[in-house]
């Protein structure tokens, strides 16, 4: 048995959760109606009510208990102090240095990186504050007003949901266009509507090895020379985020073109970096700034706050109980804003390749869940489609609402009914609607009495479903950095709990290896005769049909 379960906390769980099982939400809110206010927390601009979960104080002070008993304090000061905590790489893990708003240094091997981490945020003010005003013009003396970020994974998701996300604080006059996919629609669709005297190709990729990455900046080059643009035109249009300059340099890129990123910085926690210079572009320094600040608050209130008001810890402490004691295997994230629509797909990568493994710090293989199935789309649109599961199917399903107070040039009426749906659904969640309540509706019915006792089970619906409701007072780069630091440090500190590394991510490698193998079957590189039959197969079937 592994020594999480050996805790003491872990076999008080154990014992709570057939007892908590028992109960309904419903009667817990009856018999306390402070339940309400006393699992409502507020950090800067962003209030959790966690009351409408399958908890009662006990639970929760034991998955607090579990948190200390598993050391989660003194895992994240190893983090914020620079330890190498991801071990397998040999890496620190220090996203927080590049939102570290205090006067204190940050040391790895015993130097301190704060400075670098200036001088490359003055390095994006610069370059923002360039493009922006006109200085920094095409080749053809014409100013930028298209941005073409090319880059995936961490590289695409963090930069793009935020340009999204914040669309009310687009810069006027800029569009910003994130290409990811090596599927060369991508590409091609973005190349044909755009100018390319007035356009600026940011690629990012902290490797400067990624296939499509590099494929499809070798794609826009070669269309920017065939537009008519020679080759000593390319530093005016390509820039690169890289912690690999030499390789960067190697590619083509100009050398004051290139903007540094630390080899501390992961992927999927890199958008505090110059990967975030799309951001800038799109929205202004200033307001990637108060991104950085909102994050930076987060980080504050993560070392600061007890536990039992930390917003990271109870968020993790509360999916640990759902994924390890009550059945649950994925969590879905549901944002009442439309320009947050991208977010679930950026807590997937966020949350799934930094804690979806199976093997501890230690080498050995859990005998417990980890990190679950994240993923979830923007309400409304999910109660037309996905809600019937949560609500009535069997599977437990624990969901974060999100839903921002006040929202720029929205109709009031379009607001009132997203704020009525958003509550609506979590109300239904909980408190479902029992048989004789649902009986009792079609009672007056000409229905025979069987047929109507096997409609009302039909209409039956449960509840008892958990959720967390995320309210925002407005959703701005502030608020936005904020949030974005919360969902990061639930996964670490859930992966503190289950004692993985959550920032390495050897699960996408062989993948990569093995489709490197196939292109060069594809181009005739390479023999099909030592590899599996399927495959082989499927080789042939793309050769002869292409
Ligand atoms: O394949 C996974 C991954 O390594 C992610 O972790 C990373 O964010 C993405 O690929 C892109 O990597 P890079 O920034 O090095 O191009």
């Amino acid at each position: 048995m592994h020594k999480l379960r050996k805790t003491e906390a872990w076999s008080t769980l154990e014992n709570l959760a057939p007892l908590v099982k028992r109960h309904h939400m419903r009667d817990m809110f009856e018999k306390d109606p402070d339940r309400a206010k006393k699992y409502t927390l507020k950090v800067g601009g962003i209030t959790l009510d966690y009351s409408k979960n399958r908890v009662t104080q006990e639970v929760l002070d034991t998955l607090l208990a579990l948190a200390e008993q598993c050391n989660v304090k003194q895992k994240i000061t190893n983090m914020f102090a620079g330890q190498q905590i991801n071990t397998t790489e040999k890496r620190a893990v220090l996203h927080t240095a590049l939102r570290n708003f205090s006067d204190k240094p940050v040391y790895v091997d015993g130097e301190n990186v704060m400075a670098d981490v200036h001088n490359t945020l003055k390095r994006v003010q610069t370059f923002t504050k360039k493009v922006h005003s006109g200085e920094h013009t095409g080749y053809t003396g014409k100013s930028i007003n298209t941005i073409v970020s090319i880059g995936i994974g961490g590289s695409f998701l963090g930069p793009k949901i935020v340009t999204e996300t914040l669309k009310p604080y687009w810069k006027k006059g800029i569009k910003t266009h994130f290409v990811a996919n090596v599927d060369g629609c991508h590409i091609q669709d973005v190349l044909n509507s755009i100018n390319v005297e007035r356009t600026l190709f940011v690629m990012s990729s902290k490797s400067f090895s990624t296939q499509e990455t590099l494929q499809n900046t070798l794609t826009a080059k070669a269309w920017f020379l065939a537009q008519g643009a020679q080759q000593s035109d390319i530093a005016k249009h390509f820039v690169a985020v890289s912690s690999n300059v030499a390789a960067a340099l190697d590619f083509g890129m100009a050398k004051e073109n290139v903007f540094p990123m630390a080899d501390w910085v992961g992927g999927r926690y890199s958008l505090w970096s110059a990967i975030g210079l799309p951001i800038s572009l799109a929205v202004g320094f200033k307001h990637f700034e108060a991104l950085l600040k909102g994050a930076y608050e987060m980080d504050c209130h993560l070392q600061d706050a007890p536990f039992e008001q930390n917003l990271p810890v109870i968020l993790a402490m509360l999916g640990v109980w759902y994924r390890n004691f009550m059945g649950a295997q994925s969590h879905a994230l549901l944002p009442y804003y439309h320009y947050m629509r991208g977010f679930p797909a950026y807590v997937q990568q966020l949350d799934m390749e930094s804690n979806g493994k199976s093997t501890t710090l230690d080498g050995r293989t859990v005998d417990y869940g980890t990190g679950p199935i994240i993923w979830g789309s923007e309400g409304t649109n999910g109660q037309h489609s996905f809600y019937q599961l949560i609500h009535q199917s069997n599977l437990p399903i624990p969901v974060d609402f999100m839903f921002p107070l006040k929202v720029h040039n929205q109709d009031e009426t379009h607001h009132n009914m997203l704020a009525s749906n958003c509550f609506g659904q979590a109300q239904a969640l909980m408190q479902g609607k029992t048989f004789e309540e649902c009986l009792d509706d079609i009672s007056t019915s000409n229905l025979s009495e069987a047929e109507k006792l096997s409609l009302a089970a039909h209409k039956t619906m449960p509840g008892n479903h958990p959720s967390n409701m995320l309210l925002f007072d407005e959703v701005n780069p502030h608020t936005l950095g904020s949030l974005i630091a919360l969902y990061e440090h639930k996964v670490l500190v859930q992966g503190c709990v289950w004692g993985l590394n959550s920032f390495d991510q050897w699960g996408v490698e062989l993948g990569k290896v093995l489709g490197n193998d196939v292109f060069d079957m594809i181009e005739g590189e390479m023999s099909l005769d030592n590899i599996d039959a399927s495959t082989a197969q499927l080789i042939k079937q793309f050769i002869n049909k292409r």
